[in-house]
């Protein structure tokens, strides 16, 4: 009986010693691990710090505002140690790799959201699925299309400025798998989509209309990623207009509401 449990003690330990490596490698956390830190917030903090993580007399945890300079390393260790002698607690089920993503995670809340006028996030939605035509492309809490990202949760893993970003200047930071991809028939006709899988002879695609098509590549004129998809908006929106969406979009974090 004894030695069983003395082996899984040692794996557990070894595991645990890993996981601490792992996550101090680290360095570049992705939106995966920041909505996994989102949740963490939510099941193991929020009840004390509150959504925002100000609801504790002078402890601020949603604007970079810590009450020491702390590296990602000091945090980790406050969450999984707690602070002694004092109400915050050590969260035992929180593991090493968790502790970073929720480091990561507040660390994306303090992100300066730099933008100046203040958004209404009604006008907002009003715009985004009127003038703006957004969901032909984005799909948000089941309802739209999935030719763009999903933005059910964008605002867990985008600052406010990110996403104003995307709106007036798309192409600045574009993900290789939301691209555009447009293929040429040799016949002269055109279809353009998202690409979804690719090999030596074939390319399919989700067109426009949201259909799947295939393509042998010898019967292409030409192939590969076109211009992004996503429309500028600086011409056809007021800086107020873009306000309000991006304040929409802001409040768009399903996953970590519980
Ligand atoms: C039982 C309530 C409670 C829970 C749960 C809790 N905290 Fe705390 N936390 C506190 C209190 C109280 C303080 C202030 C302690 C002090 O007086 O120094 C604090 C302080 C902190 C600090 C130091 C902030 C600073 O500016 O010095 C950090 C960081 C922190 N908590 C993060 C977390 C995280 C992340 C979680 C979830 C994994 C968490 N806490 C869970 C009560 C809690
Ligand atoms: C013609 C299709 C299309 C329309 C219409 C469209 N988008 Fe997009 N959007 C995309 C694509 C594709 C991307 C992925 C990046 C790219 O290709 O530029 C994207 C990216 C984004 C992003 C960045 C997402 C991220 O992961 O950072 C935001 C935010 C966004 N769109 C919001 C909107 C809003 C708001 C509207 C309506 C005003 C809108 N989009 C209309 C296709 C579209």
């Amino acid at each position: 009986m004894q030695k069983p449990i003395h082996l899984i003690f040692c794996l557990a330990l070894t595991a645990m010693l890993l996981l601490t490596a792992r996550a101090v490698e680290a360095q570049h956390e992705t939106g995966a691990d920041l909505v996994s830190g989102a949740r963490a917030f939510q099941d193991y903090c929020a009840n004390c710090h509150g959504p925002d993580g100000d609801l504790i007399n002078e402890v601020d945890l949603g604007h970079n505002n810590f009450r020491q300079p702390y590296s990602d390393e000091d945090l980790a260790g406050i969450i999984l140690n707690g602070i002694p002698d004092t109400p915050m607690p050590p969260t035992p089920r929180v593991t090493a790799e968790q502790a970073m993503m929720l480091v990561a995670y507040l660390r994306s809340l303090g992100e300066d959201d730099g933008s100046s006028l203040a958004g209404d996030p009604e006008q907002g939605r009003n715009l985004f699925e009127g003038k703006g035509q957004c969901l032909d492309c984005h799909m948000v809490n089941g309802s739209g299309s999935v030719l763009g990202p999903d933005l059910s949760s964008i605002a867990l893993v985008r600052s406010a400025a990110a996403l104003e970003a995307s709106l007036l200047e798309p192409d600045s930071e574009v993900q290789p798998t939301s691209r555009f991809y447009t293929v040429r028939t040799r016949s002269g006709q055109t279809v353009s989509g998202r690409l979804l899988n690719h090999d030596a002879f074939s390319i399919q695609i989700l067109d426009t209309d949201q259909r799947l098509r295939s393509f042998e590549k010898n019967q292409l004129a030409s192939f590969g990623f076109s211009s992004p998809g996503m429309p500028s908006l600086a011409d056809d929106f007021s800086a107020q207009e873009i306000a309000d969406l991006v304040a929409f979009l802001a409040s768009l974090r399903r996953g970590a509401a519980q």
